[in-house]
Protein backbone atom coordinates (compact mmCIF):
# COMPACT_ATOMS: atom_id res chain seq x y z
CA UNK A 1 0.00 0.00 0.00
CA UNK A 2 1.02 3.56 -0.70
CA UNK A 3 2.60 6.04 1.26
CA UNK A 4 5.24 9.03 -0.02
CA UNK A 5 8.00 11.27 1.48
CA UNK A 6 5.62 14.06 0.34
CA UNK A 7 4.49 17.27 2.60
CA UNK A 8 1.36 19.56 2.00
CA UNK A 9 3.72 22.57 2.39
CA UNK A 10 0.16 25.11 1.01
CA UNK A 11 -3.59 25.30 1.81
CA UNK A 12 -5.97 27.22 0.32
CA UNK A 13 -9.59 27.43 -0.36
CA UNK A 14 -11.86 29.96 -2.57
CA UNK A 15 -15.59 30.31 -1.49
CA UNK A 16 -18.27 32.10 -3.63
CA UNK A 17 -19.33 35.45 -1.99
CA UNK A 18 -23.34 34.18 -2.89
CA UNK A 19 -24.70 32.37 0.54
CA UNK A 20 -27.89 30.22 0.03
CA UNK A 21 -29.80 29.41 3.34
CA UNK A 22 -31.93 26.82 3.91
CA UNK A 23 -35.10 29.91 4.28
CA UNK A 24 -34.37 31.22 1.04
CA UNK A 25 -35.50 27.47 -0.32
CA UNK A 26 -38.17 27.06 1.90
CA UNK A 27 -39.59 30.12 0.33
CA UNK A 28 -39.70 28.60 -3.11
CA UNK A 29 -40.04 24.83 -2.68
CA UNK A 30 -41.94 22.84 -0.46
CA UNK A 31 -39.15 22.21 2.15
CA UNK A 32 -38.13 23.65 5.74
CA UNK A 33 -34.86 24.44 7.44
CA UNK A 34 -35.85 21.80 10.07
CA UNK A 35 -36.33 19.36 7.32
CA UNK A 36 -32.75 20.05 5.93
CA UNK A 37 -30.83 20.60 9.02
CA UNK A 38 -32.55 17.39 10.72
CA UNK A 39 -31.87 15.24 7.65
CA UNK A 40 -28.19 16.69 6.69
CA UNK A 41 -26.61 18.95 8.77
CA UNK A 42 -26.87 21.77 6.13
CA UNK A 43 -27.60 25.20 6.61
CA UNK A 44 -26.29 26.97 4.36
CA UNK A 45 -24.30 26.48 0.98
CA UNK A 46 -22.08 29.04 -1.29
CA UNK A 47 -22.89 29.33 -4.99
CA UNK A 48 -21.07 30.64 -8.00
CA UNK A 49 -21.37 33.58 -9.56
CA UNK A 50 -23.07 34.01 -12.98
CA UNK A 51 -19.96 34.74 -14.54
CA UNK A 52 -18.17 32.10 -11.93
CA UNK A 53 -17.09 29.25 -13.66
CA UNK A 54 -14.97 25.92 -11.75
CA UNK A 55 -11.70 27.44 -13.22
CA UNK A 56 -12.28 30.92 -11.66
CA UNK A 57 -12.62 29.02 -8.14
CA UNK A 58 -9.81 26.81 -8.79
CA UNK A 59 -7.59 29.55 -9.78
CA UNK A 60 -8.43 31.69 -6.65
CA UNK A 61 -8.08 28.35 -4.62
CA UNK A 62 -4.74 27.64 -5.86
CA UNK A 63 -3.52 31.09 -5.66
CA UNK A 64 -4.11 31.04 -2.31
CA UNK A 65 -2.26 27.56 -1.60
CA UNK A 66 0.74 28.87 -3.59
CA UNK A 67 0.88 31.98 -1.33
CA UNK A 68 0.42 30.23 1.61
CA UNK A 69 3.43 27.89 0.42
CA UNK A 70 5.63 31.28 -0.43
CA UNK A 71 6.00 30.26 -3.60
CA UNK A 72 4.68 31.25 -7.37
CA UNK A 73 3.25 29.93 -10.48
CA UNK A 74 6.52 29.41 -11.41
CA UNK A 75 6.96 26.79 -8.94
CA UNK A 76 4.72 24.36 -10.05
CA UNK A 77 5.44 21.98 -12.38
CA UNK A 78 1.91 20.19 -12.10
CA UNK A 79 -1.78 21.16 -11.53
CA UNK A 80 -4.30 18.87 -11.15
CA UNK A 81 -8.29 19.79 -10.67
CA UNK A 82 -10.04 17.18 -9.11
CA UNK A 83 -13.93 17.93 -10.71
CA UNK A 84 -17.12 16.27 -12.02
CA UNK A 85 -18.11 19.94 -12.85
CA UNK A 86 -15.57 21.21 -15.48
CA UNK A 87 -15.82 24.90 -17.64
CA UNK A 88 -16.37 22.67 -20.59
CA UNK A 89 -16.83 18.77 -21.60
CA UNK A 90 -13.46 19.52 -23.56
CA UNK A 91 -10.73 20.49 -23.14
CA UNK A 92 -10.04 19.83 -19.35
CA UNK A 93 -10.47 22.93 -16.34
CA UNK A 94 -5.79 22.52 -15.52
CA UNK A 95 -4.88 23.85 -18.33
CA UNK A 96 -7.79 26.49 -18.02
CA UNK A 97 -5.64 27.32 -14.25
CA UNK A 98 -2.75 26.74 -15.41
CA UNK A 99 -3.16 29.54 -18.32
CA UNK A 100 -4.68 31.95 -15.72
CA UNK A 101 -1.76 31.46 -13.65
CA UNK A 102 0.77 32.09 -16.56
CA UNK A 103 2.40 28.39 -16.69
CA UNK A 104 2.10 26.22 -19.87
CA UNK A 105 3.39 22.80 -17.37
CA UNK A 106 1.36 19.54 -17.14
CA UNK A 107 -1.80 20.06 -16.34
CA UNK A 108 -4.45 17.91 -15.96
CA UNK A 109 -8.18 16.71 -14.83
CA UNK A 110 -9.11 14.10 -12.52
CA UNK A 111 -12.90 12.79 -12.22
CA UNK A 112 -13.59 10.13 -9.12
CA UNK A 113 -16.91 12.44 -8.43
CA UNK A 114 -16.70 13.06 -4.42
CA UNK A 115 -13.82 11.12 -3.63
CA UNK A 116 -11.54 12.90 -6.41
CA UNK A 117 -9.50 14.99 -4.28
CA UNK A 118 -8.59 11.77 -2.14
CA UNK A 119 -7.40 10.09 -5.57
CA UNK A 120 -6.09 13.45 -6.48
CA UNK A 121 -3.93 13.13 -3.21
CA UNK A 122 -2.52 9.80 -4.36
CA UNK A 123 -1.56 10.81 -7.88
CA UNK A 124 -0.12 13.95 -6.83
CA UNK A 125 1.82 12.60 -4.15
CA UNK A 126 2.92 9.49 -6.79
CA UNK A 127 4.13 13.03 -8.71
CA UNK A 128 5.95 14.76 -5.87
CA UNK A 129 7.55 12.09 -4.39
CA UNK A 130 9.66 11.97 -8.02
CA UNK A 131 10.27 15.87 -7.32
CA UNK A 132 7.75 17.34 -9.24
CA UNK A 133 6.04 20.70 -7.07
CA UNK A 134 2.22 19.60 -7.80
CA UNK A 135 -0.41 22.02 -7.28
CA UNK A 136 -3.65 19.87 -6.44
CA UNK A 137 -7.05 21.51 -6.83
CA UNK A 138 -10.83 20.28 -5.73
CA UNK A 139 -12.70 22.52 -7.44
CA UNK A 140 -16.79 22.23 -8.06
CA UNK A 141 -20.19 24.12 -9.48
CA UNK A 142 -22.63 21.41 -8.74
CA UNK A 143 -25.13 24.02 -8.09
CA UNK A 144 -25.03 23.97 -12.41
CA UNK A 145 -26.13 20.58 -12.55
CA UNK A 146 -28.96 20.10 -9.70
CA UNK A 147 -32.53 20.95 -11.24
CA UNK A 148 -32.77 23.80 -8.63
CA UNK A 149 -36.77 23.21 -8.40
CA UNK A 150 -36.18 19.01 -7.57
CA UNK A 151 -36.02 19.46 -3.07
CA UNK A 152 -34.65 16.22 -2.68
CA UNK A 153 -31.51 17.47 -4.63
CA UNK A 154 -30.97 21.40 -4.70
CA UNK A 155 -30.64 21.54 -1.08
CA UNK A 156 -28.18 19.42 -0.99
CA UNK A 157 -25.29 20.79 -3.06
CA UNK A 158 -23.04 23.79 -2.76
CA UNK A 159 -19.97 25.36 -5.02
CA UNK A 160 -16.60 26.03 -3.76
CA UNK A 161 -12.51 25.09 -4.53
CA UNK A 162 -9.89 23.71 -1.76
CA UNK A 163 -5.95 23.20 -3.11
CA UNK A 164 -3.24 22.20 -1.49
CA UNK A 165 0.68 22.13 -2.57
CA UNK A 166 2.67 18.77 -2.51
CA UNK A 167 6.37 18.85 -2.03
CA UNK A 168 8.80 16.20 -1.66
CA UNK A 169 9.93 15.94 1.85
CA UNK A 170 11.69 13.38 3.63
CA UNK A 171 10.61 13.94 7.03
CA UNK A 172 6.94 13.66 5.89
CA UNK A 173 4.39 11.31 5.17
CA UNK A 174 1.08 11.20 3.19
CA UNK A 175 -0.56 7.42 3.12
CA UNK A 176 -1.08 4.88 3.07
CA UNK A 177 -4.33 5.26 0.86
CA UNK A 178 -7.07 2.77 -0.13
CA UNK A 179 -8.86 3.53 -3.18
CA UNK A 180 -12.05 1.98 -4.51
CA UNK A 181 -14.66 1.98 -7.02
CA UNK A 182 -17.56 0.15 -7.94
CA UNK A 183 -19.51 0.99 -11.76
CA UNK A 184 -21.95 -1.65 -11.06
CA UNK A 185 -24.53 0.76 -9.66
CA UNK A 186 -23.76 3.77 -11.42
CA UNK A 187 -27.54 4.90 -11.85
CA UNK A 188 -27.67 5.56 -7.84
CA UNK A 189 -25.81 8.89 -7.96
CA UNK A 190 -25.57 10.04 -11.96
CA UNK A 191 -26.04 12.45 -14.24
CA UNK A 192 -27.28 10.13 -17.67
CA UNK A 193 -27.51 12.14 -20.43
CA UNK A 194 -24.44 14.59 -21.88
CA UNK A 195 -21.50 11.75 -22.91
CA UNK A 196 -20.81 9.05 -25.60
CA UNK A 197 -23.56 6.63 -24.26
CA UNK A 198 -26.34 9.52 -24.32
CA UNK A 199 -24.93 12.20 -26.13
CA UNK A 200 -25.76 16.15 -25.10
CA UNK A 201 -29.24 17.08 -27.34
CA UNK A 202 -31.15 20.74 -26.92
CA UNK A 203 -34.34 18.47 -26.07
CA UNK A 204 -33.38 16.10 -23.73
CA UNK A 205 -31.37 19.03 -22.00
CA UNK A 206 -34.21 20.54 -20.62
CA UNK A 207 -35.28 16.94 -19.17
CA UNK A 208 -34.27 15.22 -16.08
CA UNK A 209 -31.66 12.65 -17.87
CA UNK A 210 -29.24 15.99 -17.97
CA UNK A 211 -29.36 17.31 -14.62
CA UNK A 212 -27.97 15.32 -11.31
CA UNK A 213 -29.94 12.38 -10.08
CA UNK A 214 -29.51 10.65 -7.08
CA UNK A 215 -31.03 7.73 -4.63
CA UNK A 216 -30.34 9.11 -1.44
CA UNK A 217 -31.46 6.89 1.04
CA UNK A 218 -28.71 3.89 -1.66
CA UNK A 219 -26.05 6.08 -1.67
CA UNK A 220 -26.32 7.37 2.20
CA UNK A 221 -25.98 3.26 2.76
CA UNK A 222 -23.07 2.66 0.57
CA UNK A 223 -21.47 6.09 2.04
CA UNK A 224 -21.04 4.86 5.34
CA UNK A 225 -20.48 1.09 4.57
CA UNK A 226 -17.53 1.87 2.22
CA UNK A 227 -16.24 5.02 4.28
CA UNK A 228 -16.45 2.98 7.24
CA UNK A 229 -14.07 -0.13 5.88
CA UNK A 230 -11.78 1.79 3.86
CA UNK A 231 -10.80 3.96 6.80
CA UNK A 232 -10.56 0.65 8.64
CA UNK A 233 -8.03 -0.78 5.84
CA UNK A 234 -5.67 2.31 6.22
CA UNK A 235 -5.25 2.36 9.74
CA UNK A 236 -5.07 -1.22 9.82
CA UNK A 237 -1.72 -0.44 6.90
CA UNK A 238 -0.37 2.27 8.84
CA UNK A 239 -0.47 0.27 11.81
CA UNK A 240 -2.41 2.11 14.17
CA UNK A 241 -5.77 2.35 15.66
CA UNK A 242 -8.48 5.35 15.42
CA UNK A 243 -6.89 6.32 18.77
CA UNK A 244 -4.30 7.75 16.97
CA UNK A 245 -6.32 10.02 14.76
CA UNK A 246 -6.30 12.99 15.96
CA UNK A 247 -8.86 14.65 13.73
CA UNK A 248 -11.24 12.96 10.74
CA UNK A 249 -11.36 15.38 7.36
CA UNK A 250 -14.46 13.17 5.71
CA UNK A 251 -16.00 13.84 2.77
CA UNK A 252 -18.93 16.75 3.44
CA UNK A 253 -22.28 15.10 2.44
CA UNK A 254 -24.21 14.83 5.17
CA UNK A 255 -23.46 15.34 8.88
CA UNK A 256 -25.66 11.91 9.94
CA UNK A 257 -23.00 9.97 7.29
CA UNK A 258 -19.92 11.56 9.09
CA UNK A 259 -21.55 10.81 12.61
CA UNK A 260 -22.16 7.16 11.44
CA UNK A 261 -19.00 6.20 10.33
CA UNK A 262 -17.44 8.27 13.04
CA UNK A 263 -19.63 6.12 15.54
CA UNK A 264 -18.28 2.76 13.78
CA UNK A 265 -14.78 3.68 13.70
CA UNK A 266 -15.34 4.59 17.46
CA UNK A 267 -14.09 8.10 16.70
CA UNK A 268 -14.57 10.72 19.50
CA UNK A 269 -17.56 13.24 17.74
CA UNK A 270 -14.83 16.33 18.82
CA UNK A 271 -12.52 14.61 16.58
CA UNK A 272 -14.91 14.66 13.19
CA UNK A 273 -14.63 18.12 11.49
CA UNK A 274 -17.47 19.49 9.91
CA UNK A 275 -18.38 21.74 7.39
CA UNK A 276 -21.26 20.62 5.66
CA UNK A 277 -23.07 22.42 7.58
CA UNK A 278 -21.79 26.36 6.11
CA UNK A 279 -20.35 24.38 2.93
CA UNK A 280 -23.63 21.95 1.87
CA UNK A 281 -21.85 18.99 -0.81
CA UNK A 282 -19.13 20.11 -2.40
CA UNK A 283 -17.93 16.94 -3.97
CA UNK A 284 -14.19 16.87 -5.12
CA UNK A 285 -13.78 20.58 -3.16
CA UNK A 286 -15.29 19.68 0.43
CA UNK A 287 -12.41 17.58 1.62
CA UNK A 288 -9.53 20.72 1.05
CA UNK A 289 -12.47 23.19 2.19
CA UNK A 290 -12.54 21.11 4.96
CA UNK A 291 -8.66 21.16 6.05
CA UNK A 292 -8.54 24.71 5.32
CA UNK A 293 -11.23 25.42 7.99
CA UNK A 294 -9.74 23.77 10.44
CA UNK A 295 -6.49 25.18 10.01
CA UNK A 296 -8.48 28.69 10.63
CA UNK A 297 -10.39 26.85 13.99
CA UNK A 298 -6.46 26.06 15.19
CA UNK A 299 -7.22 22.30 14.62
CA UNK A 300 -4.34 21.52 12.93
CA UNK A 301 -1.09 21.59 14.41
CA UNK A 302 2.55 20.28 13.21
CA UNK A 303 2.41 16.55 13.75
CA UNK A 304 -1.20 16.18 13.83
CA UNK A 305 -2.27 12.53 12.69
CA UNK A 306 -5.87 12.88 10.08
CA UNK A 307 -7.84 10.74 8.78
CA UNK A 308 -9.18 11.43 5.38
CA UNK A 309 -12.22 9.30 3.44
CA UNK A 310 -14.55 10.06 1.00
CA UNK A 311 -17.53 8.66 -0.79
CA UNK A 312 -18.79 9.49 -4.16
CA UNK A 313 -20.72 9.29 -7.68
CA UNK A 314 -18.87 6.02 -9.52
CA UNK A 315 -19.65 4.59 -7.04
CA UNK A 316 -15.93 5.42 -5.97
CA UNK A 317 -14.73 5.60 -2.46
CA UNK A 318 -10.71 6.47 -1.12
CA UNK A 319 -9.12 6.96 2.58
CA UNK A 320 -5.78 7.95 3.06
CA UNK A 321 -3.69 8.34 6.88
CA UNK A 322 -1.66 11.83 6.89
CA UNK A 323 0.82 13.77 9.54
CA UNK A 324 0.65 17.19 9.02
CA UNK A 325 3.46 19.00 8.23
CA UNK A 326 5.41 21.88 10.25
CA UNK A 327 5.88 23.15 6.87
CA UNK A 328 2.47 24.19 5.96
CA UNK A 329 1.84 27.95 5.44
CA UNK A 330 5.89 28.46 5.32
CA UNK A 331 4.66 31.52 3.09
CA UNK A 332 2.43 33.14 5.57
CA UNK A 333 5.29 32.53 8.66
O1 LIG B 1 -21.56 13.30 -2.29
C1 LIG B 1 -21.77 12.00 -2.74
C2 LIG B 1 -22.44 11.24 -1.76
N1 LIG B 1 -23.78 11.74 -1.49
C3 LIG B 1 -24.30 11.40 -0.36
O2 LIG B 1 -23.64 10.79 0.43
C4 LIG B 1 -25.76 11.71 -0.05
C5 LIG B 1 -26.35 10.51 0.64
N2 LIG B 1 -27.75 10.57 0.96
C6 LIG B 1 -28.27 11.47 1.86
O3 LIG B 1 -27.58 12.31 2.38
C7 LIG B 1 -29.73 11.34 2.24
O4 LIG B 1 -30.24 10.12 1.76
C8 LIG B 1 -30.60 12.49 1.71
C9 LIG B 1 -30.28 13.75 2.50
C10 LIG B 1 -30.35 12.72 0.25
C11 LIG B 1 -32.10 12.18 1.94
O5 LIG B 1 -32.36 11.91 3.29
P1 LIG B 1 -33.26 10.65 3.68
O6 LIG B 1 -33.40 10.66 5.15
O7 LIG B 1 -32.63 9.45 3.04
O8 LIG B 1 -34.66 11.03 3.05
P2 LIG B 1 -35.46 10.27 1.89
O9 LIG B 1 -34.76 10.42 0.58
O10 LIG B 1 -35.77 8.87 2.37
O11 LIG B 1 -36.79 11.09 1.85
C12 LIG B 1 -37.71 11.07 2.94
C13 LIG B 1 -38.86 11.97 2.58
C14 LIG B 1 -39.47 11.70 1.20
O12 LIG B 1 -40.87 11.87 1.31
P3 LIG B 1 -41.84 10.58 1.40
O13 LIG B 1 -41.57 9.81 0.13
O14 LIG B 1 -41.40 9.84 2.63
O15 LIG B 1 -43.19 11.19 1.48
C15 LIG B 1 -38.91 12.81 0.35
O16 LIG B 1 -39.77 13.16 -0.72
O17 LIG B 1 -38.42 13.34 2.55
C16 LIG B 1 -38.85 13.94 1.33
N3 LIG B 1 -37.87 14.97 0.96
C17 LIG B 1 -37.94 16.22 1.43
N4 LIG B 1 -38.82 16.84 2.24
C18 LIG B 1 -38.60 18.12 2.53
C19 LIG B 1 -36.78 14.85 0.18
N5 LIG B 1 -36.13 16.03 0.11
C20 LIG B 1 -36.83 16.89 0.88
C21 LIG B 1 -36.66 18.25 1.21
N6 LIG B 1 -37.56 18.81 2.03
N7 LIG B 1 -35.63 18.99 0.74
Amino acid sequence: MSTFPVAITGLGSYLPEQVVTNEDFAQRLDTSDEWIRTRTGIRERHYAAPDEATSDLATAAGRSALKDAGLTADDVDVIIVATTTPDHPVPATAPIVAARLGRTCTAFDLNAACSGFVYGLQVGAGMAAGGSTVLLIGAETLTRYVDPDDRSIAVLFGDGAGAVVLQRDDAATIGPFDLGSDGSELEILWMRAGGSREPFDPIAHAEASSRMSMRGGDVYRHAVTRMTSSSQIVLEAAGITIDDIDLMVGHQANLRILEAVGQRLGLPEDRCHVTVDRHGNTSAASIPLALDDARQQGLLDPGARLLLTAFGGGLTWGSCVLTWSGTVGGGQA
